[in-house]
């Protein structure tokens, strides 16, 4: 760890070096008036994989009410063998993320949206939400803590930020339980899948993901546990995800595993599928804006029939992890649905949006106000 004075004591995470590329692998954090360095990492060649880092969180609710929570180095939970989480899969999460801007700056996404999901679905849980100023704080506490692990502008990564909850007391009868543990940890992370930004192949599920009136509109870890089976199907079979539709009619486009879809029309529109069972993506709903505002697109956000897919000309897969991942082919059954973006590059559409949303991300965009958030 190389330590260098630069007489800014102003507490923020400013940049020795004003010209960017200097910057891209040159940040540190100041620590009033200490420059650390960044871990020693090869970041531009991270996947998307867990790597334990300096510090989490930790809050603890216990007779109705959540302890003030703190920070730790201990990344090991000891737990009653009888916990509800272990019991009866009482757990939510979320998934967001830091970046090194242009200027170096240290800066979350939307988290905000991310606190008010958390809180959606912990309630649905029947747990006790944690304040969504709390959840903001927790954040910027852990990111701060370990902004050596914040992958420098210009390389690709960024750091996964996992805030989870889960009912800690033991619970035998079906019931939620009496206490709770709200976490979060930081993972340096490259791309979601493999080979980055190349056009994926996805299959149609004969799985299922959400039933309606279920609990696929939150993030719950059950969601994910039930589309184990369905995923590494996929994945036996050659395919990099799934696409399900909606469980009742098999007819309508619902989303992915870990990502909502969006697709564009032959005239150049945006179409969005919109259904109750699907997880409100915070990068859809950021895309849908962007495309409106600084793109001048239409949007059309609808129930979409799986019928209609042949006719759409891009697609992409959206999501905190996946960002924009474009799609070229669907495998229905056999029958393959082959989109005219090809299987080499993104379509001029998706790549659009992709350049927008990540510049607004990386800081050389400016953001809608709110939506970057800086860790001071
Ligand atoms: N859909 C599912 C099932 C997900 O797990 C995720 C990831 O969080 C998303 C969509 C994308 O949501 P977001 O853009 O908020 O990360
Ligand atoms: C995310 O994008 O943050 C998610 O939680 C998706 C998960 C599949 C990694």
């Amino acid at each position: 760890m190389a330590v260098t004075g630069n007489g800014d004591s102003s507490g923020g995470n400013r940049c020795l070096f004003a010209d960017s590329e200097m910057c891209a692998f040159s940040c540190g954090t100041n620590l009033g008036g200490i420059i650390m360095e960044k871990k020693d990492i090869d970041w531009s060649n991270l996947d998307f994989s867990y790597h334990v880092t300096d510090q989490r969180y930790v809050a603890h609710y216990k007779d109705g009410a959540w302890d003030e929570g703190g920070l730790t180095s201990d990344d090991k939970i000891v737990l009653s063998e009888d916990a509800g989480v272990l019991q009866y899969s009482q757990s939510v999460f979320e998934g967001l993320k830091a970046y090194t801007t242009e200027d170096c700056r240290t800066v979350c996404f939307r988290p905000d949206l991310n606190a008010h999901r958390m809180y959606e679905s912990a309630a649905y849980l029947e747990m006790p939400p944690f304040p969504a100023e709390r959840f903001l704080d927790a954040v910027r506490q852990v990111v701060k803590a370990n902004e050596a692990w914040v992958p420098p502008y210009g390389s690709g990564a960024s750091l996964y930020i996992r805030p989870y909850m889960f009912g800690s007391s033991p619970v035998i009868g079906v019931a939620p339980a009496d206490e709770y543990q709200f976490r979060i940890f930081v993972t340096p992370v490259g791309p979601y899948f493999k080979g980055g930004v190349k056009p994926l192949t996805l299959k149609v599920s004969d799985f299922d993901r959400a039933a309606p009136h279920g609990t696929g509109h939150i993030k719950a870890g059950l969601n994910y546990a039930m589309s184990l089976h369905a995923i590494m199907t996929a994945h036996r079979e050659g395919f990099a995800e799934n696409i399900y539709l909606d469980a009742a009619t098999r007819t309508k486009v619902e989303e992915t595993g870990g990502a909502n879809i969006i697709f564009v029309d032959a005239d150049g529109n945006l179409v969005v599928p919109k259904s109750p069972s699907i997880l409100p993506s915070i990068t859809r709903r950021s895309i849908t804006y962007v495309a409106e505002h600084y793109l001048g697109l239409k949007v059309d956000e609808r129930e979409v029939l799986f019928s209609e897919v042949p006719n759409f000309k891009e697609c992409g897969l959206c999501g905190t992890a996946a960002v924009i991942s474009p799609v070229g082919k669907i495998n229905d059954h056999g029958k393959e649905i082959c989109f005219a973006s090809g299987m080499k590059e993104m379509g001029p559409v998706i790549k659009k949006l992709y350049d927008t949303l990540t510049g607004i991300q990386m800081g050389h965009i400016e953001a809608p106000e709110g939506w970057i958030y800086e860790i001071k």
